[in-house]
């Protein structure tokens, strides 16, 4: 299936993984390569420049073909002097794509662009997808308020959020949010997307290294079972609705500040509740689409499955609508 996006990028299928922390490490961003997809190493998973580049480079030992690196701008995440050292890493290591997060990435456009790397965005409104645009990124992805992570304040969900941004810029638009099948892919294709970008449906398959029981918990899910908490915040964050997700709630609501949070919603503790098994101990980025996932496939299933399923649907709605 050839888009702007796979020719961008220089990959078989429309198909991508966002920056997942602590989870997309080399093995599993090698595997969405080596299956057609491309995905993103994410560089806040690393304590430093050197740890990261060490990464790059086994994941460079793992496949021949194309992948990328998150680099997020959130200042929880990495403080900014350690972000601008992973800009460097990328550089230096010649990778070819970054998607950047959390901020404005404009500061980071102009020593990217410099080095021939191509830049994707990641925001969750038409009106960011505009100034990401202006700021010189080559292609967006535009996050729905179904998806996982940070989705927006604005509480807009992929089917309205996704054709506003397509018709807002001239750049590429990849849809995220939600998506985790032929039907979805499909979807977004016929709304303009030039491919997909999904975190949720990308936990459930055999190659992601978390423990079973969260892969277990999605099986178990039903489309109602995550919650946005972060809101008082101004830090909207879709996760799991679990024991502590909900704590993090109670707290919000009898007026907790952003210290009184922090103990709580700290990525540490996600870490070692997706590594231990323990999945209520953690707030965890999860999607409303985990309702819709009933089987834990390899990437190597389910990337060219979805793809041969979405052409199947728009042949079909084709001869059904003459
Ligand atoms: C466990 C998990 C961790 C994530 N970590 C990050 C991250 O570090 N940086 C980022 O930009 N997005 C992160 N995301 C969001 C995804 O990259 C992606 O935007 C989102 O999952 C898409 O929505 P979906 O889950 O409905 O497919 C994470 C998502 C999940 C499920």
């Amino acid at each position: 299936m050839k888009t702007k996006i796979t020719e961008m990028l220089g990959i078989e299928y429309p198909v991508l993984m966002g920056g997942l922390q602590w989870i997309s490490r080399a093995e599993f961003v090698s595997a969405i390569s080596n299956a057609g997809g491309l995905s993103f190493l994410t560089a806040a998973t690393h304590p430093n420049k050197q740890a990261f580049v060490d990464e790059i480079r086994k994941c460079r030992a793992l496949t021949k073909k194309p992948f990328g690196v998150n680099i997020s701008m959130l200042p929880e995440l990495a403080p900014a002097e350690l972000t601008m050292k992973f800009v460097e890493a990328a550089i230096e290591e010649k990778i070819q794509v970054v998607e950047t997060s959390g901020r404005d990435p404009a500061p980071l456009i102009g020593p990217l662009k410099r080095a021939g790397i191509k830049v994707i965005h990641k925001v969750t409104s038409p009106k960011h997808a505009k100034s990401a645009e202006k700021a010189g990124v080559d292609a967006v992805v535009v996050l729905g308020y179904e998806g996982a992570g940070h989705p927006g304040m604005d509480q807009v969900g992929t089917f309205v959020n996704l054709p506003k941004a397509v018709s807002a810029v001239n750049i590429p638009v990849i849809a995220a949010g939600g998506v985790c099948d032929g039907a979805s892919l499909a979807a977004a294709l016929i709304l303009g997307a030039e491919a997909v970008l999904m975190g949720t449906r990308f936990i459930a398959t055999k190659e992601c290294p978390v423990h079973d029981n969260l892969k277990n918990r999605i099986l178990d899910a039903d489309i109602t079972d995550t919650v946005i908490i972060q809101r008082s915040i101004r830090n909207a964050f879709r996760a799991i609705k679990n024991e502590k997700a909900l704590t993090v709630l109670e707290l919000e609501q009898a007026g907790a500040r952003i210290e009184d949070l922090l103990p709580h919603i700290s990525g540490k503790l996600g870490l070692e509740a997706m590594t231990n098994g323990d999945i209520d101990k953690a707030v965890i980025s999860l999607g409303q689409c985990a309702g819709r996932i009933d089987s834990i496939t390899s990437v190597f299933e389910l990337i060219p499955a979805m793809v041969s399923d979405a052409e199947m649907r728009i042949k079909n709605l084709a001869a059904r609508t003459g």
